[in-house]
């Protein structure tokens, strides 16, 4: 029992040992040098040897949308790196195509400045901008969706395009579900729910969509809808989403760290006729397209094919109703895969991409001839591609924006 004791002690110090030694070869070894970052041909700017590439542009107000906060994971930091070729990390790997790789594109997460490097970005990207807004009005839609409403700084109303979307940070906090205020009519929905705590000691960042309308945009407002992220069922243990939580939490005159607006998903600058699909969240970017084509005058004929459960997830139904009779070339479906008896439906029952293969695709004339705009849950997406592929819909005529799973 004492040999065994021995043992451990005398690995612990080994291991003790040998960290030490590697932070003290590291401090040694990795200089604290200075690098220049060239973006697009302009001046360079000076950042630290072994600093990521994505810090080392927000250090210099570029602020590229990072979903993920670095992990690797969003592949939304996409940077173009010329000169001399750089081995992709296994993150790389995974969200860039091997086209892109050859390319020059890379994660700028993933990247540690190691010498001089010129980098090219999108000159929109250059336009995002950090800013502060506040939160004026924060409401239930759903039992587990908000809509929250932000005010925002002229030059970032001015900069949003239909389709494109914010980073909000959050700060360090604490909490439990129990100091969320939730209406009466969710309360049910909601009992299971107060156990849940929610803990961050560093600030997270997560980018949000912006579901304003034009009229909502005119009057200095964006609007955003947050699902809030539960812990898996299979793993009940692990904490809810950190940034959706606390904007399930914050209330009316809070203040927000944002950067933006981000993003390249929005309506093509073509006549084709468009139909657009989403479910949940997804609604968000859909609801900011709509409104932005039908207020253009002469749009093409627009259909908008949504996906929920039941009746009581569903929000701006009327909304969307009241623009189809307003719009004779605009027609809403709603599809729902889950109706209880109380909800009294008579419109689609099923899942929304066979709503859109029976209510469309089918006797279309000519799908193939159509643009197509998909958000959603990733189970939806991957299902109504399907059934585009089915009809002969090419891939360079479906859009979609990828929220992550
Ligand atoms: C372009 C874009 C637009 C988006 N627009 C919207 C939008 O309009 N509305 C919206 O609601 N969302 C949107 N999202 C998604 C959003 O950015 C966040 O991903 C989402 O809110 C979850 O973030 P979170 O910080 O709350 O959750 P996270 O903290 O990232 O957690 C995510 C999930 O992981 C679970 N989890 C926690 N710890 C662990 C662990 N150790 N192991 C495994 N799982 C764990 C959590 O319980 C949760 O279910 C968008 C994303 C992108 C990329
Ligand atoms: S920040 Fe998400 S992949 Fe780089």
């Amino acid at each position: 029992m004492t040999g065994l004791l021995a043992g451990v002690v005398l690995l612990v110090a080994v291991v003790l040992a040998l960290s030490a030694a590697l932070i003290l070869a590291r401090r040694r070894l990795v200089p604290d040098l200075p690098v220049a970052v060239t973006v697009n041909d302009r001046a360079p700017f000076e950042s630290r040897f072994g600093t990521d590439l994505l810090g080392a542009l927000a250090t210099h107000d570029i602020l590229l949308p990072a979903a993920c906060g670095g992990a690797g994971t969003c592949g939304q930091c996409r940077v173009r790196v010329r000169g001399e070729a750089i081995e992709p990390m296994p993150a790389e790997r995974a969200r860039l195509s091997r086209a892109e790789r050859r390319e020059g594109m890379h994660l700028a997460c993933q990247i540690r400045l190691r010498g001089p490097v010129e980098v090219e970005l999108p000159e929109a990207l250059l336009d995002a901008r950090g800013f502060d807004c506040t939160v004026l009005r924060a409401r239930f839609l759903t039992s587990l969706i908000r809509e929250i409403v932000l005010d925002a700084p002229p030059e970032v109303i001015a900069a949003v395009r239909a389709g494109a979307f914010v980073s909000l940070t959050a700060p360090p906090h604490e909490f439990g579900f129990d100091a969320i205020e939730v209406p009466e009519r969710f309360a049910d929905d909601w009992a299971e729910l107060r156990g849940l705590r929610a803990a961050t000691t560093a600030p997270v960042t997560r980018a949000y969509s912006i579901a304003s309308t034009p009229a909502d945009l005119a009057r200095g407002r964006l609007v955003l809808l947050i699902r809030l992220a539960l812990p898996p069922p299979d793993r009940p243990r692990l904490p809810p989403g950190a940034v959706s939580s606390w904007l399930f939490h914050v209330s009316e005159g809070v203040r927000i760290a944002a950067s933006g607006p981000h993003g390249d998903f929005r309506a093509q600058d073509s006549a084709r006729e468009m139909v657009l699909i989403g479910g949940g969240v997804g609604m968000a970017p859909l609801r900011a397209i709509i409104h932005d084509r039908l207020g253009q005058g002469a749009p093409p004929p627009i259909s908008f094919w949504y996906g929920a459960r039941r009746r009581d997830d569903l929000f701006y139904a009327e909304e969307f109703a009241t623009l189809a009779r307003q719009h004779p070339e605009f027609r809403f479906e709603v599809a729902l895969s889950d109706p209880r008896p109380g909800d009294r439906w008579e419109g689609w029952t099923g899942f929304v991409h066979a709503a859109l293969r029976e209510g469309f695709l089918r006797d279309h004339p000519e799908p193939e001839a159509c643009d197509y705009y998909l958000c959603g849950p990733p189970l939806m997406i991957a299902a109504v591609m399907g059934v585009l592929d089915e009809a002969g819909v090419p891939s360079n005529r479906i859009f979609f924006d990828d929220f992550g799973s």
